[in-house]
């Protein structure tokens, strides 16, 4: 049997190639897409998802994530979730609850304290630094406060033939509190059935949320188009038909993997994505939109992965 992971952005490949060895061993796809995205949650620099991410207005780091199971539907989430070192953990305790398995705010933080999950100050000192950073540009040029939706989306499949599918971000920076985005939202910022395929998304979850896009991706999968094939044609007419209305469209790229391993993106940005599966060892790729709804998908350089890691870790004044 086929096994494969497909994840958001580059901050993913780490946790893609662990999963990828221990879906080689035979681990199931849910252990897979929530160490995934334990990596990335636990890592300072990535300042989009969990330790490190950067806070709403107000100085507080308040995290959406979703887990949901492709062989049984059920999905758990939580939004503006506080404090919690891996909400991607708690998504996926709650997606075994028949009731209550979607929790926000105080109501998710407190579930969190009470089922034992691991309690941090998510706040760096580095996005702290950030925060007050922003908050003087702001006040001295008017500039647009919001930034940053790079959340982790990951579809996984195993060898038994499951599929899971999990994001985690802490949403759009200097976002009012209490505002939630498109990752914790089942079919706008992930969706996964294990006889059809998944797909998540990553970028301004406003928009995202008008196209419902990674169902969408799933319901084109199942009516017979190859994951790419299903991307394009998704997410591009969406692209137009949004710029026809309001003039443009916010950036969102999305990621898909079917039953069998095979895999596609798009995107209307400059997007970074990790995946492998049992025929192609885990690699990162950089992503464009191309002509007539097409996706130009080129190995990443190590001259761009070089500026990354000097951009992620450039010191902050
Ligand atoms: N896609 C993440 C967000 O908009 O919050």
């Amino acid at each position: 049997m086929s096994f494969g992971s497909i994840a958001t952005w580059r901050m993913a490949h780490d946790g893609i190639v662990e999963s990828l060895n221990s879906l080689e061993k035979g681990g199931t796809a849910g252990d897979a897409v929530e160490s995934t995205i334990k990596v990335v949650e636990a890592y300072p620099y990535y300042k989009s998802v969990g330790y490190g991410g950067l806070p709403n207005i107000e100085g507080i780091l308040q995290m959406d994530a979703a887990f949901m199971c492709g062989d049984t539907f059920k999905i758990g989430a939580v939004a503006g979730i506080e404090d919690v070192m891996h909400p991607i953990s708690v998504a996926r305790q709650l997606s075994h609850d028949k009731f209550n398995s979607f929790l926000v705010g105080e109501g998710a933080t407190k579930y969190a304290m009470l089922n034992g999950f691991e309690r941090r100050n998510m706040l760096t000192e580095r996005a702290k630094k950030m925060w007050e950073n922003r908050l003087a540009e702001m006040a001295e040029h008017n500039l647009s406060p919001y930034d940053g939706h790079d959340t982790i989306g990951v579809v996984s499949l195993d060898s038994h033939g499951s599929m899971s599918a999990g994001t985690s971000s802490s949403g759009l920076f200097m976002k009012k509190p209490g505002r939630v985005g498109d990752s914790p939202l089942s079919g706008s910022g992930f969706y996964v059935d294990s006889d059809v395929g998944g797909a998540a998304a990553t970028g301004l979850g406003e928009d995202l949320m008008k196209g419902i896009l990674s169902y969408e991706i799933v319901r084109k999968m199942e009516e017979g188009l190859s994951p790419q094939e299903a991307c394009d044609q998704t997410v591009y007419p969406f692209h137009d038909k949004l710029t026809k209305r309001y003039g443009k469209a916010g950036a969102f790229s999305l990621v898909a993997m079917n039953n069998k391993g095979e895999w596609g993106v798009a995107t209307n940005v400059e997007f970074t994505f990790s995946v492998g599966n049992d025929s192609e060892e885990a690699a990162i790729f950089i992503a464009n939109m191309g002509e007539n709804h097409t996706t130009v998908i080129e190995p990443i350089t190590q001259e761009w992965l070089d500026a990354y890691e000097k951009r992620i870790k450039a010191p902050i004044k």
